[in-house]
C-alpha cells in the first residue's frame, strides 16, 4: 500500500510550551497513523519533540537549514546539527524563504545536497505566484525551480526527496487550487522527475496551500496528490487529526500505483 505524506508546517508559531500542550492533545485524540505524519516545529522545540516522541508514530523536521556543517555562520543551524538532534526531514525552498529571506535556487540546491548528505530527507517547496499562473507560466515556473534545485542529484537520492507543490497565492490566503489542477502539476512533476533521474521509484508529490479539514479530502482523493504539507490548519491538534483521519478514510491503497 502506498502511503500518503501528511506534513504539518508550523511556521513561526508555538514555543515549547505551546508544542507540549498540542502533543498532550494530539496523542490523547489518536496514537496509531497508517500515514507517514510529519511535524515541523521551530528550530526551538525540535530537540525536545525528537527526544520526547521519539516511538510515536510522528516523526520531526526542521523548517530550514544551511548547507555548511558548522563554523562562523552567525544564526544559522547545519543539517549535520538537524539529524544529530534526532530529525528526520527538513523542508527546503519554501516560498516564504525565498521570499523573505532572498533564497534563489542556487542557494536552496545547496542545502538539499547538504541535506542529503547528512541523511535527512528533504521536503523540497516550488510554486509559481500569481501572476505567472496568470501568463499561464506555472508549469515552466515550477520545473525549472526542480531543475535547478535538484541540480546534481543521484538517482539514488531522489527516493530522500519529497516535493511539496504549493502555489505561492494559496499559501495562507484560504485560497486553492481547484484539486484536479494541483494533480495535473504533481503529475507533471512526477514525469519530470522520472525522467531527468532515470529512475523507476516514484517521486511523492504534496500538495500545499490553504488545505484544511473542508476541501482535505478533494485533493487526497487525486491520484498524483500524495499527501499535503499543511501550515495554518495543523496549529490546532482537533483539526489536523481531522485531516488525518479524512487521509485514512480516503486511503484505498490503490492511488498511486
Ligand atoms: P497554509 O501554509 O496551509 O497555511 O496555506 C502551507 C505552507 O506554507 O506550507
Amino acid at each position: 500500500m502506498n502511503k500518503r505524506i501528511i506534513a504539518a508546517n508550523w511556521k513561526m508559531n508555538k514555543d515549547l510550551n505551546d508544542s507540549k500542550n498540542f502533543f498532550k492533545k494530539f496523542f490523547s485524540l489518536k496514537t496509531d497513523f497508517s500515514d507517514d505524519i510529519i511535524v515541523c516545529p521551530p528550530f526551538i522545540d525540535l530537540g525536545y519533540l525528537c527526544e520526547n516522541f521519539k516511538n510515536s508514530g510522528v516523526k520531526f523536521g526542521a523548517q530550514n537549514c544551511y548547507y555548511e556543517d558548522s563554523g562562523a555562520f552567525t544564526g544559522e543551524v547545519s543539517a549535520s546539527m538537524i539529524k544529530k538532534i534526532g530529525a528526520d526531514y527538513v523542508i527546503i525552498g519554501h516560498s516564504e524563504r525565498r521570499t523573505y529571506f532572498g533564497e534563489d535556487d542556487h542557494i536552496i540546491n545547496k542545502k538539499v545536497s547538504a541535506a542529503l548528505k547528512n541523511g535527512l530527507k528533504v521536503i523540497l517547496c516550488v510554486g509559481e505566484d500569481l501572476s505567472q499562473r496568470e501568463q499561464k507560466k506555472e508549469f515552466e515556473v515550477v520545473l525549472s525551480q526542480i531543475k535547478q534545485d535538484l541540480d546534481g542529484l543521484k538517482q539514488e537520492d531522489v527516493k530522500n526527496i519529497i516535493i511539496a507543490y504549493e502555489p505561492i497565492w494559496a499559501i495562507g490566503t484560504g485560497k486553492t487550487i481547484f484539486p484536479q489542477q494541483a494533480d495535473l502539476m504533481c503529475k507533471s512533476i512526477k514525469e519530470f522527475v522520472k525522467e531527468t533521474y532515470k529512475t523507476s521509484s516514484q517521486i511523492k508529490v504534496l500538495y500545499g496551500g490553504s488545505l484544511k479539514i473542508s476541501n482535505a479530502s478533494d485533493f487526497f482523493k487525486m491520484q498524483n496528490v500524495d499527501g499535503g504539507l499543511i501550515g495554518g490548519a495543523s496549529l490546532d491538534p482537533e483539526e489536523f487529526i481531522k485531516i488525518i483521519i479524512e487521509s485514512e478514510k480516503t486511503s484505498k491503497g490503490d492511488f498511486n500505483e
